[in-house]
């Protein structure tokens, strides 16, 4: 898929958490291919920049819609602002995402419960929402962001672990409902990767983020991008990670848990 000119319509792809991270590279890469941009976050000032930074070095138009996904109804404000503004979306970028790391007997449930609204519910309902136009015109592509993290249980950041496996899940069943209709969904799997991400939920000296090289943001959008366009049902970038994602098969449930464990602890 190639964005092209529709009557004076040029294709849009939505990207949450557009403004920073895997997300504004993601931007970059469909700008590069010609994709007009419609981006979400909540800090209304990084993502005037990320849209500035993207149209000063490509030919297209980046809308933003500053917006908190932790809020139940941020979903329908963005479907709302869209098709007000005449913008159909032909990809939909369901990146939006943050983890928490520790001991689930001493986390903030607060946050965890914002972390399943952001990383399950709101991309649930986004899904809901732009695909019946998609399947309408018989043509779509959804990125799901999941992780390797969705492939086995991850002690000391339980819930983020939980999440990444339901996008996984969630992604590879709607793919199959949606095979002959013109709409693909995609689950991109990523390993530890140079972002806020680890910052954000306190992980930046687990063994995950200090043992092992740390992936390019920017290669893991390409990676992502092309997979999407492919139409490819899961996108695992790398050896290692592609390496991660196969352990549950020649280890117990029980062993992978356990590495998990070590990996998400601190070295000290
Ligand atoms: N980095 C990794 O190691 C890694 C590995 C595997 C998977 N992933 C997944 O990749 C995705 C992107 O992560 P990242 O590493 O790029 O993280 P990041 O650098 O922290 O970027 C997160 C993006 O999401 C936005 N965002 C965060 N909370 C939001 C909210 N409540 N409402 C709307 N937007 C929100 C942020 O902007 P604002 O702060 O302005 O809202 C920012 O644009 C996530 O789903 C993450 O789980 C990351």
């Amino acid at each position: 898929m190639r964005s092209k000119r529709n009557g004076t319509q040029r294709q849009t792809a939505l990207i949450t958490g557009g403004s920073g991270g895997i997300g504004l590279e993601i931007a970059k890469v469909l700008a590069r291919k010609g994709f007009d941009l419609a981006i979400v976050a909540r800090n209304r000032d990084s993502l005037e920049a990320a849209a500035g930074q993207i149209e000063g070095k490509h030919d297209v138009k980046v809308h933003v819609f500053a917006s908190d996904l932790r809020r139940r109804e941020a979903p329908q404000d963005i479907f709302d602002f869209l098709r007000n503004e005449n913008i159909p979306v032909e990809i939909l970028v369901n990146n939006a995402g943050f983890g928490l790391g520790g001991e689930f007997a001493d986390t903030d449930v607060t946050r965890e419960l914002e972390m399943i609204q952001v990383n399950i519910a709101a991309l649930t309902h986004l899904t809901k929402l732009f695909l019946p136009p998609m399947i309408k015109v018989k043509s779509g592509r959804i990125l799901n962001l999941a992780s390797t993290a969705a492939f086995q249980p991850g002690p000391l950041m339980a819930v983020y672990y939980a999440t990444k496996a339901y996008v996984l899940s969630f992604s590879e069943a709607l793919a199959e409902e949606l095979r002959d209709s013109g709409v693909t969904v995609t689950a991109l799997c990523p390993g530890a990767t140079r972002t806020d991400f680890a910052s954000t939920a306190h992980v930046t000296q687990s063994r995950l983020f200090t043992l092992f090289g740390i992936d390019d943001p920017a290669s893991v959008a390409e990676y992502g991008v092309t997979a999407m366009l492919h139409g490819q049902r899961v996108a695992i970038p790398g050896f290692k990670n592609k390496l991660v994602a196969q352990a549950h098969r020649i280890s117990p449930r029980v062993v992978t848990t356990k590495v998990a464990r070590i990996l998400q602890d601190s070295r000290t």
